[in-house]
């Protein structure tokens, strides 16, 4: 007869000492066999709750023995027997280390091939075949731990908007192309030839109807779409806990966001993390550290010394400085020890990052005074070393590196070198979470480029309201009611509050070239809708899967992503983006051009 494998006593994970003696059915992937002989064989059952290890004894059992002495890695079994204590061969790496199973019976229910790499949590695969074989990578116990991760964070962020009185409201996938500045996904409509849905990059437009509805306070764990270069911590499909509530301002929002991180980061690590979270204007956060998304998990500001590098008879600093640029630098405790081969390393890299070299000094003490050494000490003139020093903030046995030019070359150099210097001299804590608000962006930036005002978070963000008569006379200098959260140096996610008043969004969109009529071209459901009664209201999106990549100690988003894309946005497991037949594009009344078709054919397909 065969096992009742719809009746498992539990999962592999579960047995201890006091389970001896229970008669258990167990099933799942063979993870490991070791055979000792016609007599006894070990093998190590694998499913999401852990490992059991079973042993199956010629004397036990003579059929399930000779059976299990077939079994490969990967097979699918389901095993009867009972619990007993492994006595002196306790294996303390195993939480079920104390006990195995005496096996009295399997059953073979699926066949493995064998896999194309190792399912176990050290992978030396390449990404590429690890995707490819996803469901396999997917068995990893990192892998598992990840996911699991993933579902723990969706948990508690809906327990915590439920009880906070959020609605879930879902938002169309079909839908008007978004303002979130990204190109869209685009999906031809059969009905109407030559028209096209796009992905929503967000929610943004829907979720603000919703508050001109009346539903107050939103969230939506909300599938984005965003055909944008990929990095690490991006996909061309994530998801954002998206939100957004009526009648606040600011601090509403923070706090309530704040609070959700913190009941996520209990309820997922244990760790308590203290609200409020520490706020940082954009001006003060780009001049201390020439980033919009600091990690305050360590020191090294940046530091301004324009005033003493003018003194200086370095040639590239007296010109920048006589050019209206700026220098600055960072002092590396203890850097001194640097070896020129790490600094010239340095000096290559950051050249790659745009930076014309990497001038540095080392600061040391001779003869009971500090002094200057190598790079480019010594063209500081004795009277400005103190200044320098003191200005630094260095003290003997650090080292200085400087950057010269425009403030945002400057900021982009030392922001990377700070990051570097960070990591490779290991100065970045583990398991310390530092999060931070980032308020008071510009509204706008001139994009040299189009030659033109452009906006920084979107064109719906209300701008402070004491700089709101400067719009049209100083757009750089108006500040948006908008904010980033950032942890560890990474951005979690942006809002802002809304303009809800017809008036000014007419002339934001006026103040970026955009006429009354394009407007309402692109955005006329947003623009009718605030016609008619519009709430003061505003929001913020927190990216799931980064979040769920820094909880899970991960690197990429694809690591906490089951089905990733790579960065070509190409999925190796589905092999899509791929060809659809003729009929399929007859239907939409899709032409493919020549050189398309040209390039097609190069890819083989
Ligand atoms: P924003 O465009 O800043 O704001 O996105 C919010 C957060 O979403 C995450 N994110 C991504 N994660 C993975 N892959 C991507 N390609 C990607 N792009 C963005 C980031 C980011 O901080 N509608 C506004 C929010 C609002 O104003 O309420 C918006 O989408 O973590």
């Amino acid at each position: 007869m065969a096992i009742a494998y719809n009746k498992r006593t539990g999962d592999c994970g579960t047995l201890r000492a006091g389970d001896v003696g229970k008669e258990v059915i167990l099933a799942g992937w063979v993870n490991n066999y070791r055979d000792h002989g016609e007599n006894l064989v070990f093998i190590d059952l694998r499913d999401r709750g852990g490992l059991t290890q079973c042993r199956f004894n010629v004397d036990t059992d003579p059929v399930a023995t000779r059976l299990a002495r077939t079994l490969r890695k990967e097979d699918v079994i389901a095993v009867r027997g009972e619990v007993i204590s492994r006595g002196d061969n306790v294996n303390p790496k195993l939480p079920t280390g104390e006990i195995e199973v005496s096996v009295h019976e399997v059953d073979l229910l699926s066949k493995s091939l064998t896999p194309p790499f190792e399912v176990a949590d050290h992978v030396e695969a390449n990404e590429d075949l690890r995707l490819k074989y996803r469901f396999l990578d997917l068995r990893r116990g990192p892998m598992q731990r990840a996911i699991m991760t993933r579902h723990k964070v969706l948990q508690a962020f809906r327990e915590f908007y439920y009880r906070e009185g959020f609605l879930e409201v879902e938002t169309p996938i079909l839908t008007k192309s978004t303002p979130e500045g990204a190109r869209d996904y685009l999906v031809p409509s059969r009905v109407f030839p030559g028209s096209f849905y796009a992905l929503p990059q967000s929610p943004q437009l829907f979720k603000q109807l919703l508050m001109i509805s009346g539903f107050d306070r939103y969230m939506q764990i909300a599938r984005c779409f965003r055909d944008e270069d990929l990095r690490a911590d991006r996909q061309p499909e994530f998801t954002q806990v998206d939100l957004e509530m009526a009648f606040v301002d600011v601090d509403n929002v923070l706090d309530v966001v704040e609070r959700s991180l913190a009941y996520v980061w209990k309820a997922v690590l244990g760790v308590e993390v203290p609200v409020p979270f520490r706020r940082m204007s954009y001006d003060d956060a780009m001049r201390d550290y020439g980033s919009d998304k600091p990690d305050l998990r360590y020191g090294m500001k940046l530091i301004d010394l324009t005033e003493v590098a003018r003194k200086s008879e370095f040639k590239v600093f007296t010109d920048t400085v006589a050019k209206g640029g700026v220098v600055k630098a960072i002092c590396l405790p203890g850097g001194a020890d640097m070896t020129r081969k790490e600094s010239d390393g340095l000096t290559t890299e950051i050249q790659g990052v745009g930076a014309g070299g990497l001038p540095l000094c080392k600061v040391v003490e001779e003869g009971g005074k500090v002094v200057l050494q190598t790079g480019i000490s010594k063209f500081f003139p004795g009277d400005t070393v103190g200044e320098l020093v003191t200005t630094a903030g260095a003290k003997p046995g650090d080292m200085i590196f400087f950057a010269a030019g425009r403030f945002a070359e400057v900021c982009k150099y030392l922001n990377w070198l700070r990051i570097t210097l960070a990591d490779r001299r290991k100065m970045i804590p583990k398991d310390h979470w530092e999060f931070l608000w980032i308020v008071d962006m510009p509204a706008f930036e001139y994009s040299e480029e189009d030659k033109k005002w452009v906006f920084m978070h979107h064109p719906f963000t209300m701008p402070h309201d004491e700089d709101l008569d400067r719009l049209e006379s100083d757009p750089g200098s108006v500040r948006a009611k908008c904010y980033d959260s950032v942890l560890n140096g990474v951005e979690l996610g942006s809002g802002s509050i809304r303009i809800h008043r017809q008036d000014v969004q007419s002339r934001i969109f006026r103040m970026l070239g955009l006429s009354d009529e394009q407007a309402m071209a692109k955005f006329s459901h947003l623009l009718n809708a605030l016609q008619y009664g519009a709430p003061p209201h505003g929001g913020l999106a927190l990216g799931l899967d980064r979040m769920a990549m820094l909880l899970s100690g991960s690197t990429s988003i694809r690591d906490v992503t089951a089905f990733p894309k790579t960065q070509k946005a190409f999925c190796p497991l589905t092999e899509c983006p791929g060809d659809v037949d003729q009929k399929q594009l007859d239907e939409l009344g899709i032409n493919l051009n020549a050189a398309t078709k040209a390039r097609r054919r190069e890819r083989g397909a």
